[in-house]
């Protein structure tokens, strides 16, 4: 792998021409225009090798253009791409089997992003208030928690900047410092579920915590409310288990996935025990394209992959590895997160390492202003652990304060 300086003939200029004309700016943008990947590894514009330390935000677990499900997607493409969900498909059955498997409970609504998988959620846990809690409709989130960006999932989302201009909020949300058992406690009065996340992916990579966890499931036990886990970032083998939750000895009512489900291609999941499940009858809920079977396909080739290398495993072996190496790296306070979900709190400015970092080819992002996040593909090797170290520490080294 090439050590590389930065320069600004990354993007070619009709995509950044094009970019800021046409396109709503929501996004601040690195001047990188990415052309093709493969496993670990991303090609720019202009040629340039990068590390990818990052997989998209947690999405592309099993790799860039990951031969498997290459051939399943296009595969499906040539045989049946889209019929509505008022019919019949196997790759959505098949895969809603495989994701009852994984935790042997559930069954599972299918569509597009992790936001929708959070909103079925909460309509599923609203519809849980009116019918089984006597009304009871407020739902409680943790501070810094992220849910994703419609207004149902901004409104769970409890960072208040976040909301700013696009107020008024869904009622009836209630947020609580994570940790605090006395502020859930009166939180879930007249609450019908709280949701959470077992590390707080893009609160700053922030583990919620065993303890605290086993207090939500109690309290919410005690009350009769439902325990919702969002898996969308943490799920899928990332932080060592298949499931986040598992390594903290308590079962959710509802989880949601998302992100690595497709490797990249559209398709999330909220997996509901039975009971809440028979909640939802015909015509309460839907998506024109979720559950479609090219993506649908593209998941099960996921799972096969994630199976056949237990990569729940190798994540917790590389995230081993790499809390290692930056753990030794003059200039990183400390490193959290599990498995290949990590963060590097640095005694510098996050922004500047993270531009510093892709001179050097390697991608990674700033989660908040002092710590840089990993989440690098769950198939990267011994090699590449040691390159993105060596790169990073390049990245501290050259940065300015
Ligand atoms: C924990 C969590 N939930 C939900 C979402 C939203 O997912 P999407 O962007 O696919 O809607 C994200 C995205 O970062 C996330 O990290």
């Amino acid at each position: 792998m090439s050590d590389l300086a930065f320069d600004p003939s990354r993007i070619s200029d009709a995509v950044s021409k094009a970019s800021s004309e046409f396109l709503i700016p929501t996004y601040r943008r690195y001047p990188v225009e990415f052309v093709r990947g493969e496993n670990c590894t991303l090609w720019d514009v202009a040629g340039n090798e990068y590390l990818d330390c990052l997989a998209g935000l947690s999405v592309v677990s099993v790799g860039h253009c990951r031969g498997e499900v290459t051939a399943a997607v296009c595969e499906q493409m040539a045989k049946l791409v889209h019929v509505s969900n008022i019919f019949y498909t196997a790759p959505q059955f098949e895969l809603a089997k495989r994701i009852h498997d994984l935790a042997g409970w559930g069954r599972v609504f299918f569509s597009n992003s992790g936001a929708e998988a959070n909103e079925c959620a909460l309509k599923l846990a609203r519809r849980y208030g009116n019918l089984s809690m006597n009304g009871a409709t407020a739902v409680v989130s943790l501070k810094k928690s992220f849910h994703g960006r419609t207004m149902g999932t901004l409104a769970m989302t409890a960072q208040p900047e976040k909301h700013e201009g696009f107020e008024p909020m869904l009622g009836e949300m209630r947020y609580v410092e994570s940790g605090d058992e006395e502020a859930l406690e009166s939180a879930l009065d007249g609450a019908c579920a709280v949701f959470v996340e077992v590390i707080q992916g893009e609160g700053g990579v922030l583990p919620v915590g065993t303890e605290y966890l086993k207090s939500v499931r109690e309290m919410c036990d005690s009350r009769g409310a439902l325990m919702v886990v969002d898996e969308v970032q943490t799920g899928l083998c990332r932080t060592g288990n298949w499931l986040a939750f598992e390594a903290h000895g308590f079962t959710p009512d509802i989880y949601t996935l998302g992100k690595a489900l497709g490797n990249g291609l559209p398709i999330a999941a909220t997996v509901a025990r039975d009971d809440l499940a028979e909640l939802m009858g015909p015509g309460t809920h839907g998506t024109t394209m979720g559950g479609g079977p090219v993506t649908s396909s593209a998941a099960l080739a996921v799972l096969g992959v994630m199976e056949s290398e237990n990569l729940h495993l190798a994540a917790a072996q590389a995230g081993a590895a790499l809390r290692e190496r930056l753990e030794a790296i003059d200039g990183v306070e400390s490193v959290r997160g599990e498995g290949l979900l990590l963060a590097a709190e640095l005694e510098k400015s996050s922004a500047e390492v993270v531009e510093a970092a892709l001179g050097h080819g390697l991608v990674v992002n700033a989660v908040t202003s002092t710590a840089v996040r990993f989440a690098p593909p769950l198939t990267i090797g011994t090699a590449e652990i040691d390159a993105a170290a060596e790169r990073f520490e390049k990245s501290i080294r050259g940065a300015a304060a």
